[in-house]
């Protein structure tokens, strides 16, 4: 099979995990380079895969004809610009979540792709993974019967205390909602379709932020983003979901999503991740515990972009593609809109479900 050629540009806190997947599970995507602004962390890559180019600049990348897709994993606020770049440059993109900074931005890139007829992918996948996968199996099944509602919290105290370079969680682009919203929205959406809908209340609780990772440690930051985010979702199909996304609550349970049925209650795992518990509350007033039927219940982070570059390959639709990354950062973004304008905000984006993971994707070695 025809390897796809990658390269990475961000080699930041969360590119180990790309680095060890694409190398030793995605191995029918070819990994050739690096590129970060800062050298030395393209440097640490090379050492442990030592065929790795470095690229001086993300534009050598970008004009190395041998490279069909740029994988972004820059900061939030960079996504944009390396992004389009790329595109301009005839590359297929997946990026880190979310798609762009503003909504503006993600119907820029967006429009850039379908111009050239390029695909254009991006995290989150971990609703590929085994958890979401199942529940929404057991959704589509019945099993909970007709959906009528939802409830998702996102409640912590930020990533300064463990994050080395936290400053962007901050910044704009940042915040609760946009970090850590895409995996709850987008799990959301493979669970209960296109959301119509959105009301919000936003602010910041603590005007600075003080960095306790030892790298930065004692460093203060400016609060430019609402870090204490409410809101509610109405989706096309009827149901209502509640959503709270925060970086200001010492609270000691998991995030978690729960998904309320006519005919019982599903516990969804946490969906930063791809496994974890599942349970089923029915209508006999039982709690029971679902096994998973699926793989990749581990950090399985780089499944979307192996999944996009199958369908590359072979000219399919990805699980992971821009419709959906769109709709999602027009439901994230309309929180802090609602917030401003006291209104509820109509989401325009369509959006319609991907088909399921196949059940055995890793074993066979092939995920369409
Ligand atoms: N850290 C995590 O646990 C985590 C988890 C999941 C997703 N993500 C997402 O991954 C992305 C990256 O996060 P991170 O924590 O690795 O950030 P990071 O700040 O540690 O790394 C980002 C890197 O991108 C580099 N960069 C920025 N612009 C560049 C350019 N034009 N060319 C080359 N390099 C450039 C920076 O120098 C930096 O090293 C974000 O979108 C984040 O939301 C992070």
């Amino acid at each position: 099979m025809e390897k796809v050629r990658a390269a990475m540009i961000g080699v930041g806190n969360i590119s180990g995990i790309y680095l060890k997947n694409i190398h030793e599970r995605f191995t029918d995507i070819e990994l050739v380079g690096v590129c970060d602004l800062v050298r030395e962390k393209a440097e640490n890559a090379k050492e442990k895969y030592p065929h790795l180019k470095i690229y001086d600049s993300m534009y050598d990348a970008f004009r190395d004809d041998t490279i069909d897709v740029i994988l972004n994993i820059t900061r939030p606020n960079d996504h944009y610009e390396v992004s389009m770049e790329a595109l301009k440059h005839g590359k297929h993109v997946y990026s880190e979540k979310p798609l762009a900074s503003t909504l503006d931005k993600g119907i820029e890139l967006v429009k850039e792709a379908e111009k050239r007829n390029l695909y254009l992918g991006g995290a989150p996948d971990t609703f590929m993974g085994a958890g979401i996968q199942t529940c929404r199996k057991l959704i589509d099944e019945g099993t909970i019967g007709r959906v009528i509602g939802a409830n998702a919290h996102m409640i912590g105290h930020g990533p300064e205390s463990w994050h080395p370079d936290p400053e962007f969680f901050y910044k704009h682009g940042g915040g609760p909602i946009m970090d850590m919203g895409p995996y709850y929205i987008t799990a959301l959406v493979n669970l209960m379709g296109r959301v119509e809908e959105v009301c919000g209340m936003a602010k910041a609780s603590f005007e600075t932020r003080t960095i306790t990772a030892k790298e930065h440690y004692g460093e203060e930051i400016e609060v430019e983003v609402p870090t204490y985010v409410d809101g509610t979702l109405r989706f096309e199909s009827g149901a209502v979901a509640h959503m709270f996304a925060t970086f200001d609550v010492y609270y000691p349970h998991a995030a978690m999503i729960e998904i309320y049925g006519s005919e019982g209650t599903l516990y969804v795992p946490d969906p930063n991740w791809f496994g974890g518990e599942i349970r089923l509350f029915d209508s006999n007033k039982e709690m029971k515990s679902i096994d998973m039927e699926f793989e990749f219940t581990d950090n399985s982070r780089g499944l979307g972009l192996w999944d996009m570059c199958a369908c590359i390959r072979e000219g399919a639709s990805p699980r992971a593609g821009c419709q959906q990354t769109l709709h999602v950062l027009e439901v994230l973004r309309s929180f802090e809109k609602s917030a401003k304008s006291g209104g509820y905000v109509k989401i325009e984006s369509p959006y319609e479900r991907q088909k399921p993971m196949n059940k055995n994707a890793e074993t066979e070695g092939r995920i369409l």
